[in-house]
């Protein structure tokens, strides 16, 4: 596809926000409190800074230097920067595991819609046993599938739109909405009695606690949550304008993100440590069961708290949720699109169907499917093993050696500093980083618990 009939991003605040709005979702909301809760509190997420720090932002810069310069779509840019070698690899699976995520992502984006739904029509208000209601409808064989599909129906309709009207607006839109839930939930949250012992769960660290487990899953959350080695951002980068200041977008969507995620943190552990009896070490079931039995008892007593409480909540899940999978969808509606030159619409079908495919039997696999297991995993949890566990780590660290190592220093230099225009103090750092720490940390990480 020639240059000059690629989209573009129209403003530097669009490309913050949308590449916020990928890095923003369920990971943040739904996965980052259920790994604090089971990974020991404070430590886990002074951890979690440090992959963010020394691993997540230089990364980043690299994967919006590789998309910017290459201006293609992930699939397609390690051949144009280094066309005829093998580095083809990272773009490929980059595609792969964006709709292998896609797939299971958008069942557990289907759950929030379902709870969105049932909350506005005052689930809280009954008295109900919540670990049934979520385990009758997890493995109900008509429901979550069909919350799937609606869901990808959704980001469809987004990024048929195309880049500029369809994901820019909506991010525009929806990433200020969703600050501002996040901020309301936070004081519903702290209203409640007794939430100052979640508070000192969240911030007293445990550092027993700290394993080399702990480490290769805040590793693995730090890359899912700012959505890293997917080509996510790669691509979302083709489309940046040449003035976009890489360290400072990645800077900004590292900081939105790691806020939303700490945030989503003083929202839950309060609220669940108001109510005795409830755990905070509960795993997934943290946001679909334990936090319902907490709308229900704020709904006993303040029933308009509960109601605003429990509503709001689960619209932040589904517009979280929302601009994640549309960034995800976009990788390989572009590579399609371009690779095959396929029509925008006639590609982002393609994607459709073949989610809606995959995501059936990942929904499914907490009831009708739930015996299909390979290497003792559902489908659901072979996927996320998959992805989150080998590939992001993996892509990551061969990204780094890519920009570290192979890619010529000049085009990165040009890259980071537009051209000579901007002065980047720590440049000598991000190569460091990306040359020996990133790959050297990335590598033994995994490799230590490979061999377990
Ligand atoms: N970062 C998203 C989240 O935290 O939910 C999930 C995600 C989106 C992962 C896009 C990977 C990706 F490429």
């Amino acid at each position: 596809m020639s240059d000059s009939r690629r989209a573009n991003f129209g403003s530097k605040i669009g490309i913050i926000l949308a590449s916020a709005g990928s890095a923003v979702g369920l990971g943040n909301i739904w996965r980052f409190p259920c790994q604090v809760g089971e990974n020991g509190g404070a430590a886990f997420i002074l951890v979690y800074l440090c992959c963010i720090v020394l691993l997540g932002i230089p990364v980043m810069v690299s994967e919006f230097l590789i998309g910017r310069r290459s201006h293609a779509n992930t699939g397609s840019a390690y051949e144009v920067l280094s066309p005829g070698t093998q580095w083809k690899w990272i773009g490929i699976f980059g595609v792969i595991s964006s709709f292998l995520i896609l797939s299971y992502y958008a069942v557990v984006a289907g759950w929030t819609l379902e709870y969105m739904i049932a909350s506005a029509a005052g689930m809280f208000s009954k008295n109900q046993d919540f670990t049934l209601f979520f385990n009758n409808f997890v493995s109900d064989p008509v429901k979550p599938v069909m919350y799937m599909v609606i869901f990808m129906l959704l980001t469809h309709f987004i990024i048929v739109k195309g880049v500029k009207d369809g994901i820019e607006k909506f991010s525009k839109v929806m990433m200020p909405l969703l600050l501002l839930i996040i901020c309301v939930l936070v004081v519903c949250s702290f209203s409640m009695p007794g939430s100052i012992e979640g508070l000192r769960f969240l911030l007293k660290p445990d550092f027993s606690k700290v394993t080399s487990k702990v480490i290769l899953d805040a590793m693995g959350q730090a890359f899912f949550s700012m959505s890293i080695g997917m080509g996510c951002l790669c691509t979302y980068a083709s489309y940046f304008t040449k003035d976009a200041n890489l360290f400072k977008t990645a800077g900004s969507v590292a900081l939105i993100d790691t806020l939303v995620a700490v945030m989503a943190g003083f929202i839950i552990f309060p609220a669940v440590f108001s109510v005795p009896g409830l755990s905070a070490n509960a795993g997934p079931g943290l946001v679909f069961v334990t936090l319902p039995n907490v709308f229900q008892l704020a709904f006993h007593s303040v029933p308009w708290l509960g109601y605003l409480f429990s509503l709001m909540f689960y619209i932040l899940l589904v517009l979280a949720a929302l601009t994640s999978t549309i960034s995800l969808h976009e990788v390989t509606t572009a590579f399609l699109h371009e690779k095959f030159n396929m029509s925008r619409r006639k590609a982002a079908c393609c994607m459709t169907a073949i989610c809606i495919f995959l995501g059936t039997f990942c929904a499914l696999s907490f009831g009708m499917l739930g015996s299909w297991k390979l290497f003792g995993m559902t489908i659901f949890d072979l996927f996320d093993f998959v992805t989150a566990k080998l590939f992001l780590p993996l892509c990551g660290m061969f990204i780094a050696i890519f920009t570290g190592w192979y890619l010529d220093k000049k085009i990165v230099r040009d890259e980071v500093t537009n051209g000579g225009r901007l002065h980047i103090g720590f440049y000598g750092l991000f190569i460091f980083l990306l040359k020996f720490v990133a790959p050297i940390c990335i590598g033994s990480i995994f490799i230590n618990e490979l061999l377990k």
